[in-house]
């Protein structure tokens, strides 16, 4: 009855008398080791057990004879090659009625499947490891490589700005260009005939102002480069809105188109860069004039805030208008509804920009087909 209990068994049993000798295996012994039954029988155990240790013999000895139950995870079965194969082994004792020990039972259970499956996991563990480390790895890359991106796009807004400022420089230097060369042909007219002292007198003035011009937009050019404050002085507003519509008349600029001069008796002072308000009145007139094509009229207006804080410029046209949808475009940089060679769209932006710089506003009033009306205050 034991026989067969043991040879029902998957794992490999042997059956190992007093003496150490084997007297009993199973077919599951014989399949993991190659022996054959009879070649088992009477074999050693220690020839078919060993462990790396202190020799699994004495051990199984003196714990069994104790009574013990043995466990030993580390040992290996030598099968009839030579090979070792790595088993769990169980070994329980079996007494006679009188308590003396008989044999021993040894249950060995091949772990090479288990261990297998240990090492995959082990290694899997690994692989996740490493995968976790390049991923840690790739996400530090890309960091490195968004904040290269940002430092770009800092770049490249930076780069936009000095662009948008070196065009509007540009565009004001055209503006003033055409000025001095309506002048200079004047003169040219002028030359042989009888009032040529008289239209010098009156010309000298303005080419000084162009050349003024020149050298504060050439100072703004260095500025881009190594800003500084632009240098400012008290001035009379009526003055300065009387020599801009004189030299726009001069420089042919106003055409067939009326210019109204609406201005205040007494000085309206206020503490700006003279080139810098020519350039806002010069923009808006010529822009009107624009506006208005063949007839019409463009009023310029000065005068103090009612509170007296301010002092307040107004530009009339009585042109096409700006349509609704337009409106809140036009102070965008290169916004413009001009043909390519007349308008580069910077005038306007440029105009707020110095209005804004000097703790001004600037604000539009406009009815399709009517005219328009820029406004701008600046702190007296
Ligand atoms: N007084 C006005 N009446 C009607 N439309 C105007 C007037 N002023 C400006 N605009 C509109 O606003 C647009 C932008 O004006 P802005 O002065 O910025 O550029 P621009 O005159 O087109 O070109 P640039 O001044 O660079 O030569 C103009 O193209 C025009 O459509
Ligand atoms: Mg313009």
């Amino acid at each position: 009855m034991i026989e067969l209990v043991i040879e029902a068994m998957v794992d490999a049993v042997v059956v190992v008398d007093a003496e150490g000798r084997i007297t009993l295996a199973n077919s599951g012994a014989t399949q993991l080791t190659g022996w054959s039954i009879d070649e088992l029988k009477g074999m050693p155990v220690s020839t078919l057990l060993v462990d790396d240790s202190s020799g699994l013999r004495t051990v199984v000895r003196r714990r069994i004879e104790d009574g013990d139950i043995l466990r030993r995870e580390e040992s290996y079965l030598v099968s009839k090659s030579g090979k070792r194969i790595p088993v769990s082994v169980t070994g329980s004792p079996v007494m006679t009625p009188t308590g003396e020990l008989q044999g021993i039972v040894l249950v060995a259970r091949d772990v090479r499947e288990v261990r297998q499956l240990l090492t995959d996991k082990e290694a899997e563990i690994s692989r996740r490891r490493k995968a976790e480390e390049e991923l840690r790895a790739a996400k530090a890359s890309i960091e490195t490589q968004l904040e290269q991106a940002r430092e770009q796009l800092l770049l490249a807004e930076r780069r936009a700005t000095l662009g948008t400022l070196a065009g509007g420089v540009g565009h004001e230097l055209r503006n003033i260009a055409q000025i001095q060369i309506a002048a200079i042909d004047e003169i040219q007219q002028a030359l042989g005939g009888p009032s040529l002292l008289e239209r010098i007198h009156e010309i000298l003035p303005e080419l000084e102002r162009v050349g003024e011009h020149i050298t504060q937009h050439g100072q703004r050019l260095m500025q881009l480069a190594k800003p500084g404050p632009d240098r400012v002085a008290p001035i009379d507003l009526n003055e300065v809105v009387r020599d801009v519509g004189g030299m726009l008349k001069m420089a042919g600029k106003l055409r067939r188109v009326e210019l109204v001069l609406a201005l205040g008796n007494e000085p309206l002072m206020v503490t700006v860069n003279r080139t810098r308000i020519e350039q806002i009145l010069v923009n808006l007139v010529t822009n009107a004039v624009d506006a208005i094509g063949v007839d019409g009229t463009v009023t310029v207006e000065v005068r103090a805030s009612d509170d007296g804080k301010r002092a307040v410029v107004e530009v009339r046209d009585t042109g096409s208008g700006i349509a609704p949808d337009t409106l809140d475009k036009i102070f965008e940089p290169f916004f413009t509804t001009k043909p390519a060679d007349r308008g580069t769209g910077l005038g306007l932006p440029v105009v707020r920009e110095i209005v804004e710089s000097y703790g001004g506003k600037i604000e539009v009033v406009s009815e399709l087909g009517a005219g328009t009306t820029f406004r701008f205050d600046l702190p007296r």
